[in-house]
Protein backbone atom coordinates (compact mmCIF):
# COMPACT_ATOMS: atom_id res chain seq x y z
CA UNK A 1 0.00 0.00 0.00
CA UNK A 2 1.48 3.04 -0.83
CA UNK A 3 0.09 5.95 1.53
CA UNK A 4 0.97 9.54 1.40
CA UNK A 5 1.67 10.56 4.65
CA UNK A 6 4.73 12.47 5.34
CA UNK A 7 7.58 13.86 3.46
CA UNK A 8 10.10 12.11 5.28
CA UNK A 9 8.02 8.76 4.83
CA UNK A 10 8.25 8.83 1.09
CA UNK A 11 11.52 7.95 -0.73
CA UNK A 12 13.13 10.85 -1.86
CA UNK A 13 13.41 9.46 -5.60
CA UNK A 14 9.93 9.10 -5.48
CA UNK A 15 9.59 12.36 -4.05
CA UNK A 16 11.54 13.90 -6.65
CA UNK A 17 9.08 11.96 -9.99
CA UNK A 18 6.35 13.78 -8.32
CA UNK A 19 7.64 16.90 -8.79
CA UNK A 20 8.83 16.16 -11.95
CA UNK A 21 5.48 14.43 -12.78
CA UNK A 22 3.43 17.42 -11.73
CA UNK A 23 5.62 20.28 -13.78
CA UNK A 24 4.90 17.53 -16.79
CA UNK A 25 1.03 17.45 -16.44
CA UNK A 26 1.35 21.06 -15.71
CA UNK A 27 2.30 21.94 -18.89
CA UNK A 28 0.50 19.34 -20.93
CA UNK A 29 -2.67 21.14 -19.86
CA UNK A 30 -1.70 25.11 -20.11
CA UNK A 31 -3.97 27.34 -21.25
CA UNK A 32 -7.37 25.11 -21.30
CA UNK A 33 -10.38 25.47 -19.48
CA UNK A 34 -9.87 24.09 -16.01
CA UNK A 35 -13.04 21.44 -16.30
CA UNK A 36 -11.32 19.90 -19.80
CA UNK A 37 -9.97 16.20 -18.81
CA UNK A 38 -6.21 15.48 -19.50
CA UNK A 39 -5.27 13.30 -22.47
CA UNK A 40 -4.38 10.80 -19.91
CA UNK A 41 -6.79 9.44 -17.69
CA UNK A 42 -5.50 7.73 -15.09
CA UNK A 43 -8.24 7.86 -12.53
CA UNK A 44 -10.90 6.84 -14.82
CA UNK A 45 -13.33 4.36 -12.76
CA UNK A 46 -11.42 5.43 -9.70
CA UNK A 47 -13.79 6.87 -6.39
CA UNK A 48 -11.84 9.27 -4.13
CA UNK A 49 -12.92 10.40 -0.68
CA UNK A 50 -12.11 13.80 0.23
CA UNK A 51 -13.00 13.89 4.33
CA UNK A 52 -12.54 17.37 6.17
CA UNK A 53 -12.67 17.65 10.02
CA UNK A 54 -11.39 21.22 9.70
CA UNK A 55 -12.16 24.51 6.93
CA UNK A 56 -10.47 24.36 3.70
CA UNK A 57 -10.72 25.92 0.21
CA UNK A 58 -7.53 25.31 -1.60
CA UNK A 59 -7.29 21.76 -0.54
CA UNK A 60 -10.66 20.72 -1.37
CA UNK A 61 -11.29 22.36 -4.61
CA UNK A 62 -7.58 21.56 -5.92
CA UNK A 63 -8.10 17.52 -4.85
CA UNK A 64 -11.54 17.53 -6.29
CA UNK A 65 -10.91 19.30 -9.44
CA UNK A 66 -7.57 17.66 -9.90
CA UNK A 67 -9.26 13.71 -9.83
CA UNK A 68 -12.00 15.04 -11.99
CA UNK A 69 -9.28 15.91 -14.63
CA UNK A 70 -7.46 12.65 -14.52
CA UNK A 71 -11.26 10.84 -15.09
CA UNK A 72 -12.84 10.27 -11.36
CA UNK A 73 -14.57 10.74 -8.91
CA UNK A 74 -14.97 12.18 -5.38
CA UNK A 75 -17.07 12.52 -2.49
CA UNK A 76 -16.49 15.61 -0.61
CA UNK A 77 -17.41 14.66 3.35
CA UNK A 78 -17.24 16.18 6.36
CA UNK A 79 -15.79 14.50 9.62
CA UNK A 80 -19.16 15.86 11.46
CA UNK A 81 -21.50 14.43 8.93
CA UNK A 82 -20.01 10.74 9.32
CA UNK A 83 -20.41 8.61 12.12
CA UNK A 84 -17.07 9.35 12.37
CA UNK A 85 -17.74 12.56 14.45
CA UNK A 86 -20.74 10.32 16.71
CA UNK A 87 -18.14 7.69 17.48
CA UNK A 88 -17.21 5.13 15.00
CA UNK A 89 -13.94 4.18 15.33
CA UNK A 90 -11.34 5.30 12.93
CA UNK A 91 -10.25 1.60 12.39
CA UNK A 92 -14.10 0.69 12.01
CA UNK A 93 -14.63 3.61 9.19
CA UNK A 94 -11.22 3.05 7.36
CA UNK A 95 -12.68 -0.59 6.65
CA UNK A 96 -15.78 0.27 5.66
CA UNK A 97 -15.17 3.16 3.13
CA UNK A 98 -12.00 1.04 1.50
CA UNK A 99 -15.08 -1.24 0.78
CA UNK A 100 -16.56 1.26 -1.47
CA UNK A 101 -13.61 4.05 -2.32
CA UNK A 102 -9.86 3.44 -3.81
CA UNK A 103 -8.62 6.67 -2.53
CA UNK A 104 -8.79 8.46 0.98
CA UNK A 105 -7.42 11.70 1.70
CA UNK A 106 -8.13 13.18 5.02
CA UNK A 107 -7.97 16.70 7.07
CA UNK A 108 -7.86 16.05 10.46
CA UNK A 109 -6.28 17.29 13.86
CA UNK A 110 -4.63 14.57 15.70
CA UNK A 111 -2.41 12.80 13.62
CA UNK A 112 -3.54 10.00 15.29
CA UNK A 113 -6.04 9.83 13.15
CA UNK A 114 -4.44 9.76 10.15
CA UNK A 115 -2.29 7.16 11.36
CA UNK A 116 -5.23 4.84 12.28
CA UNK A 117 -6.45 5.53 8.72
CA UNK A 118 -3.65 4.45 7.38
CA UNK A 119 -3.22 1.34 9.21
CA UNK A 120 -6.70 -0.12 8.81
CA UNK A 121 -7.54 1.02 5.36
CA UNK A 122 -6.99 -1.11 2.45
CA UNK A 123 -6.47 1.76 -0.09
CA UNK A 124 -3.89 4.44 -0.15
CA UNK A 125 -4.24 7.53 2.79
CA UNK A 126 -3.05 10.85 1.58
CA UNK A 127 -2.51 13.36 4.26
CA UNK A 128 -4.01 16.73 3.81
CA UNK A 129 -3.23 18.75 6.82
CA UNK A 130 -2.86 17.47 10.71
CA UNK A 131 -1.99 19.09 13.58
CA UNK A 132 1.95 18.13 12.82
CA UNK A 133 2.18 18.47 9.31
CA UNK A 134 1.15 19.31 5.72
CA UNK A 135 2.88 17.22 3.08
CA UNK A 136 0.79 18.22 0.25
CA UNK A 137 1.68 22.14 0.77
CA UNK A 138 5.24 21.80 0.92
CA UNK A 139 5.34 19.24 -2.27
CA UNK A 140 3.78 22.12 -4.08
CA UNK A 141 5.80 24.82 -2.51
CA UNK A 142 8.74 22.86 -3.67
CA UNK A 143 7.72 22.47 -7.37
CA UNK A 144 6.69 26.53 -7.07
CA UNK A 145 10.46 27.44 -6.06
CA UNK A 146 12.02 25.20 -8.63
CA UNK A 147 9.39 26.72 -11.65
CA UNK A 148 11.31 30.16 -10.81
CA UNK A 149 14.97 29.65 -9.32
CA UNK A 150 15.60 26.22 -10.06
CA UNK A 151 16.79 23.50 -8.45
CA UNK A 152 15.95 23.92 -4.17
CA UNK A 153 19.56 21.23 -3.28
CA UNK A 154 21.74 23.78 -1.85
CA UNK A 155 19.92 26.77 -1.50
CA UNK A 156 18.62 28.53 1.72
CA UNK A 157 15.09 28.70 3.30
CA UNK A 158 13.89 30.66 6.39
CA UNK A 159 10.69 30.56 7.76
CA UNK A 160 9.58 33.39 9.53
CA UNK A 161 7.07 32.73 12.57
CA UNK A 162 5.15 29.77 14.41
CA UNK A 163 7.16 26.38 14.29
CA UNK A 164 3.88 24.69 13.57
CA UNK A 165 2.67 21.91 11.35
CA UNK A 166 3.59 23.82 7.59
CA UNK A 167 6.95 24.53 9.01
CA UNK A 168 7.78 20.62 10.18
CA UNK A 169 6.62 19.65 6.49
CA UNK A 170 9.27 22.18 5.26
CA UNK A 171 11.54 20.34 7.76
CA UNK A 172 11.13 16.79 6.73
CA UNK A 173 11.41 18.66 3.05
CA UNK A 174 15.33 20.03 3.58
CA UNK A 175 16.42 16.66 4.76
CA UNK A 176 14.69 14.88 1.40
CA UNK A 177 15.69 17.59 -0.52
CA UNK A 178 18.63 18.49 0.28
CA UNK A 179 18.03 22.13 1.30
CA UNK A 180 19.82 24.63 4.26
CA UNK A 181 16.12 25.72 6.62
CA UNK A 182 16.27 28.25 8.82
CA UNK A 183 13.60 28.65 11.72
CA UNK A 184 13.16 32.71 13.20
CA UNK A 185 10.95 32.99 15.83
CA UNK A 186 10.12 33.20 19.13
CA UNK A 187 11.51 30.07 21.86
CA UNK A 188 7.89 30.18 23.06
CA UNK A 189 6.55 28.54 19.52
CA UNK A 190 9.74 26.40 18.67
CA UNK A 191 9.13 23.61 16.17
CA UNK A 192 8.69 20.35 18.52
CA UNK A 193 11.69 18.23 19.43
CA UNK A 194 11.33 15.97 16.70
CA UNK A 195 12.46 18.13 14.14
CA UNK A 196 15.53 18.63 16.01
CA UNK A 197 18.67 18.88 13.34
CA UNK A 198 16.80 19.42 10.44
CA UNK A 199 16.79 23.17 10.17
CA UNK A 200 18.95 25.45 12.23
CA UNK A 201 17.59 28.64 14.47
CA UNK A 202 18.80 32.30 14.10
CA UNK A 203 16.14 34.07 17.07
CA UNK A 204 16.97 37.93 15.07
CA UNK A 205 14.57 37.51 11.69
CA UNK A 206 17.15 40.06 10.10
CA UNK A 207 19.93 38.49 10.45
CA UNK A 208 18.36 35.18 9.59
CA UNK A 209 17.52 35.82 6.11
CA UNK A 210 20.50 37.56 4.68
CA UNK A 211 21.39 35.57 1.66
CA UNK A 212 18.13 33.71 2.07
CA UNK A 213 16.47 32.01 -1.76
CA UNK A 214 13.13 31.61 -0.57
CA UNK A 215 10.76 33.81 2.67
CA UNK A 216 8.22 31.59 4.08
CA UNK A 217 5.33 32.58 6.55
CA UNK A 218 2.24 31.11 7.57
CA UNK A 219 -0.37 32.14 9.93
CA UNK A 220 0.45 32.70 13.85
CA UNK A 221 -3.24 30.88 14.79
CA UNK A 222 -3.38 27.91 13.33
CA UNK A 223 -6.89 25.92 12.67
CA UNK A 224 -6.07 23.61 15.85
CA UNK A 225 -4.94 26.81 18.21
CA UNK A 226 -6.96 27.92 20.45
CA UNK A 227 -8.69 31.38 19.96
CA UNK A 228 -8.00 32.26 23.57
CA UNK A 229 -4.10 32.23 22.61
CA UNK A 230 -4.26 34.57 19.84
CA UNK A 231 -3.29 38.00 21.04
CA UNK A 232 -0.87 36.25 23.49
CA UNK A 233 0.25 34.53 19.93
CA UNK A 234 0.37 37.88 18.27
CA UNK A 235 2.20 39.77 20.63
CA UNK A 236 5.07 37.14 20.35
CA UNK A 237 5.25 36.70 16.79
CA UNK A 238 4.73 40.37 15.63
CA UNK A 239 8.35 41.10 15.83
CA UNK A 240 8.62 38.38 12.64
CA UNK A 241 6.61 39.38 10.52
CA UNK A 242 7.34 39.52 6.78
CA UNK A 243 7.50 43.17 5.15
CA UNK A 244 9.29 45.20 2.87
CA UNK A 245 12.23 46.31 4.93
CA UNK A 246 12.51 42.11 6.25
CA UNK A 247 12.33 40.76 2.52
CA UNK A 248 15.07 43.49 0.97
CA UNK A 249 17.59 42.13 3.23
CA UNK A 250 16.99 38.44 1.86
CA UNK A 251 18.57 37.91 -1.85
CA UNK A 252 17.53 40.22 -4.45
CA UNK A 253 15.90 37.13 -6.37
CA UNK A 254 14.62 35.53 -3.45
CA UNK A 255 10.88 34.00 -3.99
CA UNK A 256 8.09 34.71 -0.99
CA UNK A 257 5.77 31.80 0.10
CA UNK A 258 2.60 31.88 1.95
CA UNK A 259 0.35 28.39 1.90
CA UNK A 260 -2.18 30.63 2.74
CA UNK A 261 -4.67 31.32 3.94
CA UNK A 262 -2.88 34.61 5.05
CA UNK A 263 -4.13 37.33 7.46
CA UNK A 264 -2.95 39.91 6.03
CA UNK A 265 -0.67 43.40 7.56
CA UNK A 266 -0.52 40.29 10.44
CA UNK A 267 2.27 38.23 9.07
CA UNK A 268 3.06 38.96 6.09
CA UNK A 269 2.11 42.97 4.96
CA UNK A 270 0.20 43.30 1.92
CA UNK A 271 3.17 44.72 0.23
CA UNK A 272 4.62 41.80 0.61
CA UNK A 273 2.19 39.61 -0.79
CA UNK A 274 1.53 41.50 -3.85
CA UNK A 275 5.36 42.63 -4.71
CA UNK A 276 7.67 41.13 -7.49
CA UNK A 277 9.13 38.70 -4.76
CA UNK A 278 5.25 36.82 -4.00
CA UNK A 279 4.69 33.50 -5.77
CA UNK A 280 1.64 32.95 -3.65
CA UNK A 281 -0.72 32.46 -6.55
CA UNK A 282 0.80 29.90 -8.51
CA UNK A 283 1.87 28.19 -4.87
CA UNK A 284 -1.90 27.66 -4.53
CA UNK A 285 -2.41 27.10 -8.31
CA UNK A 286 0.56 24.04 -7.89
CA UNK A 287 -1.17 22.55 -5.09
CA UNK A 288 -3.44 21.32 -7.99
CA UNK A 289 -0.70 19.74 -10.29
CA UNK A 290 1.66 18.06 -6.88
CA UNK A 291 -1.86 16.46 -5.65
CA UNK A 292 -2.38 14.94 -9.05
CA UNK A 293 1.12 13.68 -9.25
CA UNK A 294 0.72 12.84 -5.18
CA UNK A 295 -2.43 10.72 -6.52
CA UNK A 296 -0.77 8.48 -9.30
CA UNK A 297 1.78 7.90 -7.20
CA UNK A 298 0.10 6.37 -4.88
CA UNK A 299 -2.39 4.50 -6.96
CA UNK A 300 0.59 3.62 -9.07
CA UNK A 301 -1.31 5.05 -12.23
N1 LIG B 1 -3.06 25.97 2.20
C1 LIG B 1 -4.15 25.22 2.47
O1 LIG B 1 -4.07 24.02 2.79
O2 LIG B 1 -5.33 25.89 2.32
P1 LIG B 1 -6.78 25.39 2.72
O3 LIG B 1 -6.85 25.38 4.23
O4 LIG B 1 -7.70 26.40 2.12
O5 LIG B 1 -7.00 24.01 2.18
N1 LIG C 1 -0.95 26.28 9.85
C1 LIG C 1 -2.24 26.43 9.23
C2 LIG C 1 -2.19 25.98 7.81
C3 LIG C 1 -3.47 26.13 7.05
C4 LIG C 1 -3.40 25.62 5.65
C5 LIG C 1 -3.28 25.66 10.01
O1 LIG C 1 -3.02 24.52 10.41
O2 LIG C 1 -4.34 26.22 10.25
Amino acid sequence: MTHFLDIHKTDADDLRGIIDNATAMKSARQGQPKGTPDADQPLAGHMVALIFEKPSTRTRISFDVGVRQMGGETMVLSGSDMQLGHGETIADTARVLSRYVDLIMIRTFEEQTLLEMAEYASVPVINGLTDRTHPCQIMADIMTFEEHNGPIKGKKVVWSGDGNNVFASFAHAAKQFDFDLVFTGPETLQPEAALDGLYTTVRDPNEAVQGADLVVTDTWVSMHDPQSARERRHNQLRGYQVNADLMGQAKSDALFMHCLPAHRDDEATSEVMDGPNSVIWDEAENRLHAQKAIMRFCLNK
